[in-house]
C-alpha cells in the first residue's frame, strides 16, 4: 500500500477530486475547507466503503454462524490488522476499537482507578485538549493522585523540558501528552518523552488525534504505552477510533464496560473477562465504521503519510509567515516545526468575527478555546481563531486565506 520509494510528489489539487463535498459553492464562493482539525472530510473510496459494506456484508459479528456474520467479523478484524499495521503495533490484540480519541483516554484513565493511590501523581502538559486533561482529573479525585503539568513556554508553544525529570521524579505514574498540539500545531518530541518516563518506570500515553492521519506512526520506535487516536480526524467515518495499549498492560488491566463481547463466561453473581483487545470491547460495535476506517487508511497510505506531513505542515508555516504582518494579528505555536495548523489572534475583532467574515468568503475557519481553556488562560487570551489544513487544500486556498484575513484586520482594525 506505501507508495514506490521514486513515486512522484502526489498531485494536490488533482487529489481534492476525491472528497466529493468540496465540490460545492458556499457564500457564492467554491468551498475551501480549513476546519481539519476539528474534522476532515471523507473521500469517495471511504463513503462507497461503507454503502458497500451496508449493502452486501452488515450483520453482527463474533457471534454468528451465517455467512454475513462471518463476511462482517472478517471485515472487522481485518480492520483491526490494519490498524494495528499503519502504527507497526506488535499485534493486531493491542489494538481496541473505541468511539475515538476521547473515549480511548478515558478507557485508561478508568482501568488505572485501581493502581493509583494518595501521593502518586499524573503528569500531564499545559498544551491538552480537554479529552487528555478532564478523564485524567477525574481519575485524580478517585484516586487522591495529583495532577501535575509540563510548563508551555509562551506564544512560541513549545514544552518547557528544563525539569521534566524534576517533575517525572515526583512519584509520577502516568504520563499523558499530544504528539501535536490542536491549538498551537506543536509537533512534541514523543520518543524523547517516552524515554525519559520509561526510564523512571513510568506508563505514557499519546494522544494522537491530530497526528495519526498527518505522520507516520511507529508506536514501537516511539516507545510509548499507549496511543489514541479518532477515525473522523484521517479521512474515515466519525464515531471510530483507536487505542493502542501495549500487550503486557492491557492484559492485566480491569475492563471498561461490562456487556456482551468482554466475557468469557458469566454466572448470576460475577463474570470472568475475555482477552483483551475484546475484553474492552463491550456490545456490539462500530462495524461499518472500522471497514470505513481500514479504508480511510489504506487511502492515506497510498498517498504516503510523509508527503500528507511535508503538504501540510509547509501549508501551514507559508500561512504563519504570510499572516505575520496583518495589522494586529498574534501569532501562537512554533515558527519553523509545526504540524499542519495555525491559531491566531485580531485586536479588536472576536475569533467568532473572523470565522464569519471567512464564511461570507465560502471558508470555513474555526474560532473559540478549540478545547483548550487553560492555555489560552495562561497566554492570556479566550479564544482564537485556526485554520487547519490537509491534503486537499492547496497554496491557492492560502492564497485566498491570507487576503480575507487582510481585509477583516482593515474592517475591525
Ligand atoms: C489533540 C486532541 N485530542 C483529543 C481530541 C478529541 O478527539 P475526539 O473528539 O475525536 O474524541 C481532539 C479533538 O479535537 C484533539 O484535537
Amino acid at each position: 500500500m506505501k507508495p514506490p520509494l521514486d513515486a512522484p510528489a502526489p498531485d494536490w489539487a488533482a487529489l481534492r477530486a476525491d472528497f466529493p463535498i468540496l465540490d460545492q459553492m458556499v457564500n457564492g464562493h467554491p468551498l475551501i475547507y480549513l476546519d481539519n482539525g476539528a474534522t476532515t472530510q471523507k473521500p469517495r473510496a471511504v463513503i462507497d466503503s461503507l454503502v458497500r459494506y451496508y449493502e452486501r456484508d452488515n450483520a453482527n459479528v463474533h457471534r454468528g454462524v451465517h455467512a454475513l456474520s462471518y463476511r462482517a467479523t472478517a471485515a472487522y478484524e481485518a480492520a483491526r490488522a490494519r490498524a494495528a499495521s499503519f502504527i507497526r503495533a506488535g499485534s493486531p490484540e493491542e489494538i481496541i476499537f473505541t468511539r475515538g480519541t476521547t473515549e480511548g483516554l478515558n478507557l485508561i484513565a478508568y482501568a488505572f482507578t485501581s493502581r493509583l493511590k494518595p501521593g502518586d501523581a499524573i503528569l500531564v502538559t499545559e498544551m491538552e485538549h480537554h479529552s487528555n486533561l478532564v478523564p485524567w482529573q477525574l481519575l485524580a479525585e478517585r484516586t487522591g493522585a495529583n495532577l501535575l503539568f509540563v510548563p508551555v513556554t509562551g506564544d512560541d508553544g513549545l514544552l518547557d523540558l528544563g525539569g521534566l525529570d524534576a517533575l517525572l521524579a515526583r512519584n509520577v505514574k502516568l504520563f499523558a501528552f499530544p504528539q501535536i498540539s490542536n491549538s498551537l500545531g506543536t509537533i512534541n518530541p514523543v520518543a524523547e518523552l517516552c524515554a525519559h518516563a520509561r526510564r523512571l518506570g513510568v506508563t505514557t500515553v499519546v494522544d494522537a488525534a491530530q497526528s495519526a492521519g498527518h505522520l507516520p506512526i511507529d508506536v514501537q520506535a516511539l516507545g510509548c504505552d499507549f496511543l489514541a487516536f479518532s477515525g473522523h480526524k484521517m479521512a474515515g467515518p466519525t464515531g471510530i477510533g483507536v487505542l493502542y495499549g501495549r500487550h503486557a498492560l492491557l492484559e492485566t488491566m480491569a475492563p471498561f464496560q461490562g456487556g456482551g463481547e468482554m466475557i468469557a463466561s458469566v454466572q448470576f453473581d460475577h463474570s470472568t473477562w475475555n482477552k483483551a483487545p475484546h475484553k474492552f470491547e463491550a456490545g456490539t460495535p462500530d462495524i461499518a465504521g472500522a471497514v470505513g476506517l481500514h479504508t480511510a487508511m489504506d487511502y492515506l497510505d497510498a498517498i504516503g503519510r510523509p508527503a500528507i506531513a511535508t503538504h501540510d505542515g509547509q501549508l501551514a508555516r507559508d500561512t504563519y509567515a504570510r499572516l505575520a504582518d496583518v495589522p494586529g494579528i498574534r501569532l501562537f505555536g512554533p515558527r519553523a516545526e509545526r504540524g499542519g495548523l495555525v491559531s491566531f489572534s485580531l485586536a479588536g475583532a472576536h475569533p467568532h468575527d473572523v470565522v464569519t467574515f471567512a464564511d461570507q468568503a465560502g471558508i470555513a475557519l474555526r474560532g473559540g478555546h478549540h478545547c483548550t481553556q487553560p492555555l489560552w488562560r495562561k497566554l492570556g487570551v479566550t479564544a482564537t481563531t485556526r485554520a487547519s489544513f490537509y491534503l486537499y487544500n492547496t497554496p491557492a486556498e492560502v492564497d485566498r486565506l491570507v487576503d480575507v484575513i487582510h481585509r477583516t484586520a482593515k474592517f475591525f482594525g
